[in-house]
């Protein structure tokens, strides 16, 4: 037997020197004298696999993280041995792999030092389970800085700080609580103005430590499982964070619609109240596309029912919400309720889909229902039928849309909240305990949901939401940050967080507005839908225990501001569309930190409140109450206020005034913004014309916007509309070029120009190279331009 004490001396162990080497076309493999083998594969240039054995074992290949359409190939490849080293070089980095230690250091072209290890890979043997506990140690340089790791609600920047990811029910967490609902273990660091990235694609629970014990140290370790994990440089951030997004998958389109305004709490029961509701907004003429039907619409909680008493016919009332545009979206929970009489139960039990200890008995645990048994999401054959039972409910009820929550999994009464650790799952073939499982408990749920959306919603797109998430969940759903609060500081941390999703390739985010737990006031309330207009989900829930928290709920004056900033959403729907075109075609984010934006301008790398929402426009948010305005930094450019058309160029941080009804809104000169006319939801008017709002640069900016059926699949076949358009301005001229991709038509010929600061008066128009008059285009006042037809080509000259 081995002693405690022995234990403890054994501790780390560390590879020791290399006595084999190993190339197979893109990969390398180098064995160490005590049994380490690190395996690396290059998948492109700038994008490595280094995966760490201990005793010459690896483990079976299998990630649930890793999309099937990642891009991959290098161009060039070449290893060389020298006394002391490996040098293995692409035409972007050389990679050092030391002979007597293994140790890893990653250089770029010019020889700077992009990553190098400290203690490299490490492992302690995991006495108490089995299996290591693996590590891996990097030196944390001087003014090195790091981003990303999912929906952490610290700032931006994690320097100094240590982070767990293990997805958890959160309750009203707080700003650095640790862990939170999501497991996106991936990092961008930012050293001397080159960004790399790491992702340690490990599924148990993972720690990174970012120069928070060590100052000089970094250091990712996990409680079992491999040390795997995916080096990216940049040199830029966006680079690094497209690499990781192309690596771990995008989502498909979602429907216009989805980017609308949603209206949400726990819960809107009866019928009665729905439709109330509904019909309140359309009374008030405030924007809404969809209202959302939390656990009480089940009977007795269980998953797939309806209670007949609140809700006698929701065939018809959803019928009846959808003819006023409404679409309806319902909850559904892991936790199966232990009744015989329940068919989804008893499916279950006849066919062995749901989880077992480690000793033979299902796994149980409370949730609403009480006692609940849990499909086991990891096995493929559960996701299949799991996907089969939204049949009734899409196809034949007719809601639209599904909302997965308490899915990390949450377990009620049991200080883990969760699964206990020796419940067994498939994991694709693979079978291994929760410990392992835990973190794409939730991910296999709503992949398992979204293929049955999608098959019933077919031919229209899916949509749906999680709470849980594991790297790569993005390919299959859009997400919320849980349980907040309705508090200032909660404020501040839906912003952090929005950014840092995006950041970590999950653009599709949103927090609860107002705050799910206790009652904001309506000050709160619309400081945070000003924020949260700019979040590419935009819905408010709360849980329903305290006073209301729709639109109207907190007086005149707030109604009103809260209805502009909808329209505002409502308005921009173009832009946000193509930003998030933009997402899933390049993987670039749909928020940007200013970091992303600006990464040589070191006054970025620390700020926390300011983002880009898409890439031309600058958002701060003001985040306490009684303001008159903030301080804010302008990252470089030259910038529109939004509200008043006044230029500052950046570099600078500066007072802007924003009274309550005002946020901080920016536009990048040269940017030429697509926008809807207001509608009370997507598709309920004709779209006859495209107004943008133009902004005057002496010198050239491109822009676009993307569009389609803003719904269905034929835009895969082609048929979507790219106008990317081309400005340019001199000191009395302006051109815009248009370039044409695509082969939707759009609905509209009509064209909307509202120029902003251009520096002359307009005397002549021409389009596509031709003297216009006004037939053709309309000169409204000195600023708007209306034109009749599509142009490739329009030339302003002035006075
Ligand atoms: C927890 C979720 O986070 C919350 O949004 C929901 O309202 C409750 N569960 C009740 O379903």
């Amino acid at each position: 037997m081995i002693t405690n004490t022995e234990i403890e001396k054994r501790g780390n162990q560390y590879p020791d020197h290399i006595v084999d080497f190993k190339h197979e076309s893109d990969k390398f493999y180098f064995t160490t004298h005590n049994g380490v083998i690190l395996e690396l594969t290059i998948l492109r240039d700038s994008m490595i696999r280094f995966r760490y054995a201990t005793e010459h074992v690896f483990e079976p290949d299998f990630s649930y993280a890793i999309s099937d359409d990642v891009n991959l190939g290098y161009n060039e490849l070449e290893v060389i041995e020298e006394i002391a080293e490996y040098i293995i070089t692409t035409s972007k980095i050389k990679i050092y792999i030391n002979k007597s230690n293994l140790k890893v250091h990653i250089f770029d072209m010019e020889n700077a030092l992009i990553m190098e290890d400290e203690l490299g890979f490490h492992w302690e043997e995991n006495y108490a389970y089995g299996g290591n506990i693996v590590k891996m140690g990097k030196i944390c340089h001087s003014g090195e800085s790091y981003y990303g790791m999912g929906d952490k609600a610290s700032h931006t920047n994690l320097k100094g700080k240590r982070v767990n990811n293990w997805v958890t029910d959160s309750y009203a967490y707080g700003k650095d609580q640790e862990p939170l609902y999501k497991s996106i273990p991936f990092y961008v660091g930012l050293k001397e103005n080159i960004a790399y990235g790491v992702f340690f694609d490990n599924s148990f629970s993972t720690y990174f430590d970012f120069a928070n014990e060590k100052r000089n140290v970094t250091s990712f370790w996990a409680d079992g499982g491999e040390m795997n994990y995916y080096f990216f440089y940049g040199p830029e951030m966006s680079k690094v964070v497209e690499s990781y997004t192309d690596l771990t998958g995008v989502p498909e389109l979602p429907p216009l619609w989805a980017l609308g305004f949603h209206q949400s709490k726990w819960s809107y029961f009866p019928e009665s109240k729905v439709k109330e509701i509904a019909s309140t907004f359309r009374k008030l003429q405030i924007p809404c596309d969809a209202i959302y039907l939390d656990i009480d619409y089940m009977d007795g909680f269980r998953c797939f029912t309806w209670d007949e008493q609140r809700f006698p016919n929701p065939k018809k009332m959803i019928e009846e919400l959808e003819e006023d545009g409404f679409k309806t979206i319902t909850m559904i929970d892991p936790g199966i309720k232990i009744d015989r009489e329940y068919w989804v139960y008893q499916q279950a039990m006849e066919n062995g889909f749901f989880c077992r200890r480690a000793d033979g008995p299902h796994f149980k645990g409370k949730v609403w229902p009480g006692e609940c048994k849990f499909p086991d999401f990891t096995d493929p054959e559960v996701r299949e039928w799991w996907a089969g039972l939204y049949k009734e409910m899409i196809a034949d009820v007719g809601v639209h849309g599904v909302w997965n929550d308490m899915n990390e999994p949450a377990v009620m009464e049991v200080p883990s909240k969760t699964a206990n650790l020796d419940v067994r799952h498939n994991y694709d073939g693979h079978p291994c305990s929760h410990r392992k499982a835990h973190n794409v408990y939730g991910m296999q749920m709503v992949r398992a949901t979204y293929d049955g959306i999608k098959k019933y919603t077919f031919p229209k797109r899916p949509f749906v939401l999680t709470r849980a998430a594991y790297s790569g969940t993005q390919r299959y759903a859009s997400t919320w940050t849980g349980d907040n609060v309705a508090t200032w500081e909660h404020l501040w941390i839906a912003n952090v967080q929005m950014q840092r999703m995006c950041m970590s390739g999950y653009s599709f985010v949103g927090s609860d507005i107002g705050g799910f737990a206790e009652q904001p006031n309506g000050e709160l309330f619309a400081r945070w839908m000003q924020l949260a207009i700019f979040h590419p989900f935009c819905r408010v829930h709360s849980s329903g225990d305290h006073g209301d928290q729709e639109p109207w709920s907190f007086g005149e004056e707030i109604t009103e501001i809260v209805k502009k900033y909808i329209e505002l959403r409502y308005q921009l729907l173009p832009y946000l569309y193509t930003m998030f075109y933009k997402y899933i075609k390049n993987g670039l984010p749909m928020l940007q930190s200013l970091v992303f934006y600006d990464q040589k301008d070191t006054q970025t790398h620390f700020r926390t409140d300011e983002f880009l929402f898409g890439e031309q426009l600058l958002v701060c948010p003001v985040q306490e109450p009684n303001a008159q305005g903030r301080r804010m930094y302008f990252p470089q450019g030259k910038w529109y206020n939004y509200w008043t058309d006044e230029v500052v160029s950046g570099g600078v941080e500066k007072w802007v005034a924003a009274e309550i009804e005002t946020i901080p809104l920016f536009v990048r000169e040269g940017a030429m913004v697509p926008k809807y006319p207001v509608q009370q939801y997507v598709g309920e008017k004709e779209i006859k014309e495209l107004g943008i709002d133009v902004y005057y640069k002496d010198g050239v900016e491109n822009s676009s916007v993307y569009e389609d059926q803003q719904d269905g699949y034929d835009y895969k076949k082609g048929r979507y509309s790219l106008r990317r358009f081309r400005l340019r301005g001199k000191e009395n001229q302006l051109i815009i070029q248009q370039f044409k991709d695509g082969n939707f038509t759009t609905p509209y010929e009509k064209f909307k120009l509202t120029f902003h600061g251009l520096p002359f008066t307009i005397s002549t128009v021409q389009l596509d190279n031709e003297v216009v008059n006004n037939t053709d285009i309309k000169l409204n006042g000195n600023n708007i331009i209306e034109i009749s037809k599509d142009f490739t080509e329009l030339h302003i000259i002035g006075k």
